[in-house]
C-alpha cells in the first residue's frame, strides 16, 4: 500500500506538482480506508454521458487541473447536476469559466463524483506540521460554522479510536454531532475510526506537508470525505 501511494507522490513530484490532484488524494484516503464517494475522471467529453449515467444522478463535477487548488473560487465545482443535459452544460460552462479565471490552465478533464445525501453533518478534518510536536491531526466542525466558532481540537498525531473519541468530545459543538430536537447522532463509530486512520496516514507520510478534508459529511450511519487535498513538502 505504501508503495503504491509513494508512486503517486513520485508522478506528481515528476511533473512539477506540489500538491496532489483530488482524485490521487482520494485513491489514498481510499488505501487509509477514509470513506469517499464513488468518481470517475472524465478525460474526454465523449465518455461524459456514459460515465454520469454510470455513476447515476444527482453528480457533482469538478475540475481537474495541475494549475488548480481552490477549485470553488475559479468555477471548478458544480453540485446537484440532475441529469445528462445539465451535465453536458456544466462541461461547457466549466471548462470555458476555469479557462477565463486562470490563464494557461492546462484542463485534464473533470470528476464526476456521486452526490452526498442530503442532511449531512459538516466537519472537517486536518493534518499539518507542528514545528515541536511532529504530525499533528486536526478535528473541527465545518461549513460555515468553522470560521466563525473556531471549534477545532488537535493531536499529535498517530492515535487511536479511543483517543479520537476524547478528540470528539473536547470541540464545543459535541451536541450538533449529539443530535438536537430529536436529530439522530451521527455515527460516531465511523467518525473515530475515520479520524484514527486519517492520523496515521499524516503520521505514515512525512512527504504530505497538509492534508485537509474539508468537508466531511457525518450521517447516523455512515461517513463521507467529499473533498481531499494534500499539499507536498
Ligand atoms: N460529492 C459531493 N456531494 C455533495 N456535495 C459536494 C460534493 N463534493 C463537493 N461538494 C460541495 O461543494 C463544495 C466545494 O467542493 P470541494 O470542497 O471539492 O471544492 P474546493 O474548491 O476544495 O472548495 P474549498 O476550497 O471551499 O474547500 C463542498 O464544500 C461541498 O459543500
Ligand atoms: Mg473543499
Amino acid at each position: 500500500m505504501k508503495e503504491k501511494i509513494r508512486e503517486i507522490i513520485d508522478k506528481a513530484r515528476e511533473k512539477g506538482r506540489s500538491f496532489l490532484l483530488e482524485m490521487e488524494a482520494e485513491e489514498i484516503f481510499k488505501l487509509y480506508q477514509i470513506p469517499v464517494p464513488e468518481t470517475m475522471l472524465i478525460e474526454k467529453e465523449e465518455h461524459l454521458i456514459s460515465s454520469g449515467e454510470k455513476l447515476g444522478f444527482p453528480l457533482v463535477m469538478k475540475i481537474v487541473s495541475p494549475q488548480v487548488i481552490h477549485k470553488t473560487d475559479v468555477g471548478g465545482v458544480k453540485v446537484g447536476i440532475k441529469n445528462k443535459e445539465e451535465l453536458v452544460s456544466a462541461y461547457k460552462t466549466m471548462v470555458e469559466e476555469v479557462q477565463e479565471k486562470v490563464a494557461g490552465a492546462e484542463i485534464k478533464g473533470v470528476l464526476l463524483q456521486k452526490m452526498a445525501p442530503p442532511g449531512g453533518r459538516e466537519v472537517v478534518l486536518g493534518g499539518l506540521k507542528d514545528p515541536t510536536f511532529g504530525p499533528v491531526v486536526m478535528f473541527g466542525l465545518g461549513g460555515i460554522w468553522v470560521e466563525v466558532l473556531k471549534d477545532v481540537s488537535f493531536r499529535v498525531a498517530p492515535i487511536n479510536e479511543i483517543e479520537a473519541r476524547e478528540m470528539v468530545n473536547d470541540i464545543k459543538g459535541k451536541k450538533i454531532l449529539e443530535g438536537v430536537r430529536g436529530e439522530k447522532p451521527v455515527d460516531f463509530v465511523a467518525l473515530c475510526k475515520t479520524i484514527a486512520n486519517f492520523s496515521r496516514m499524516v503520521y505514515d507520510f512525512p512527504e504530505f506537508k497538509e492534508v485537509d478534508a474539508n468537508p466531511v459529511f457525518l450521517y447516523p450511519e455512515a461517513i463521507l470525505c467529499v473533498d481531499a487535498r494534500i499539499i507536498l513538502e
